[in-house]
């Protein structure tokens, strides 16, 4: 298998940062050269813009303004990061991409999926090869994430019917891109959940 670009997403609290860990651990064991990176962020200034994006007033930002800074951050972290490292050989796993901007800013924030994938394809035109979409109830999963108490909590202030609309939207985009999306019950021991995810891996072509 020639060295893969893979994602994780999900709702805010879904457990998909662990299972992306796990996920690179895993590989790093049985010898793998892996590269684990995340969103908003993964380069040094990505990980500056992640600052301006992720504290502050849930109303700081519009829609549109996040969709300009995340596709900014995405740029620097694709030139910076997750491009060299392809070319190098490594496989890169990678905390959300995209698929977040398509749902958060594109259809749960607002209608502007249409913008969000006009600014895709000027910007980024790239899609991971696999993408794993962790579902987890929304109740469990905000507490979660609300309890850790981060710093970063300007998405899951917007609330629990946030994060339905959220769930819904991954569930959706999973549905429209089987080749490339496979969607993993979250709500299972982290360790289930990481084998699963393994056999995936190894199982992909
Ligand atoms: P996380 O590191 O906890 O996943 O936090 C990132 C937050 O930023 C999360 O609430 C989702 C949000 N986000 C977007 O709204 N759009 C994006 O494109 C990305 C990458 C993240």
């Amino acid at each position: 298998m020639s060295a893969p670009f893979i994602t994780f997403e999900g709702i805010d609290g879904s457990g998909k940062s662990t299972q992306a860990r796990m996920l690179a651990e895993s590989l790093r064991a049985a010898g793998r050269d892996v590269v684990l990176t995340r969103e908003p962020g993964g380069s040094p200034g990505a990980e500056e813009i992640r600052t301006l994006l992720l504290t502050g007033d849930p109303g700081r930002w519009s829609a549109e303004t996040e969709i300009l800074l995340f596709t900014a951050a995405r740029r620097d972290h694709l030139e910076k990061t997750i491009r060299p490292a392809l070319a190098a050989g490594q496989t890169v796993i990678c905390d959300r991409f995209a698929d977040s901007t398509r749902i958060y800013q594109g259809t749960t924030r607002g209608d502007l999926r249409a913008t969000v994938d006009s600014l895709h394809a000027l910007m980024i035109g790239r899609e991971p090869d696999l993408t794993f979409v962790i579902d987890m109830d929304p109740e469990v999963a905000l507490a979660r994430g609300l309890a850790r108490r981060s710093g970063e909590d300007r998405f899951e202030e917007f609330g629990l019917d946030f994060q339905h609309g959220l769930r819904a939207g991954f569930l959706a985009l999973a549905a429209s891109a089987p080749a490339r999306c496979q969607v993993i019950d979250g709500n299972r021991p982290a360790e289930v959940v990481a084998a699963d995810v393994l056999a995936r891996v190894h199982a992909w072509p």
